[in-house]
């Protein structure tokens, strides 16, 4: 077995019982476009595919005692005698991956970049739009409040405390990540996507105000 087979397995396990819209294909289908990505921009593959695999174990909403120090990640990676260095890249990508508002910070590496695209792809979109959903009825919120207006220009910490509607999440998170990219073959799948987004939440509100 591979690394790469290995880690499959493993992120299979971790994320089993997830309903939060952070089940296993979420975390494959980041690994997958990550490395058409990669292929495109000449990464270093592996290095973006075990980054892509492992990004989520130590999330800090998922795995919040394991979150400060990667344990998980670490534990992985040097059982399978992964290289001091070839960790650290790894480490950073993950570090650098999340999106933090005002705060979200651009990867170091073209690698950390291609691990960044791939994740924020896979929240816009028609698989966005029901992730978030999945997110927003796993933690008790509501689909969608008019009187409650989105917050805009959030910084890290405003991001991780505030609590708000599903449909409030779009504008401010959803709506903000296709000009967020880094590489020119995520921009096109982005446009594409956030279209579709915008589709869905005007036929959203048309059948909320009784018009269609
Ligand atoms: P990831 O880094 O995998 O995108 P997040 O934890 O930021 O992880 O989000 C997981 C999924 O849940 C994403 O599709 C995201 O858009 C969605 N999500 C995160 N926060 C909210 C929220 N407040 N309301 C609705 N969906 C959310
Ligand atoms: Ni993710």
């Amino acid at each position: 077995m591979s690394i790469i087979d290995d880690a499959i397995d493993y992120v299979k396990k971790i994320f089993e019982n997830d309903y939060s819209g952070h089940d296993v294909f979420h975390t494959l289908r980041v690994y997958k476009t990550a490395t058409n990505i990669a292929c495109k921009e000449k990464a270093d593959i592996l290095i973006v595919q075990l980054a892509s695999l492992l990004h989520d174990v130590d999330d800090k909403k998922l795995s919040p005692l394991t979150y400060e120090h990667k344990d998980k990640t670490i534990k992985f990676l040097e059982s399978h005698k992964v290289d001091e260095i070839i960790i650290n890249r790894i480490c950073t990508i993950i570090d650098e991956v999340s999106f933090a508002g005002k705060d979200t910070i651009v990867p170091s590496s073209i690698e950390g970049k291609c691990v960044q695209d791939a994740d924020r792809l896979d929240a816009i979109g028609a698989i966005g739009i029901a992730r978030a959903f999945a997110y927003g009825g796993s933690h008790n919120r509501e689909i969608y409040l008019p009187d409650i207006e989105p917050k805009k220009d959030m910084n890290k910490e405003e991001y991780s405390k505030h609590i708000s509607t599903t449909v409030n999440h779009f504008y401010e998170k959803l709506f903000l990540l296709k000009d967020m990219m880094n590489t020119q073959t995520a921009k096109t799948i982005a446009e594409h996507r956030d279209r579709y987004m915008k589709s869905y939440l005007s036929e959203f509100m048309a059948e909320w105000n009784g018009e269609c």
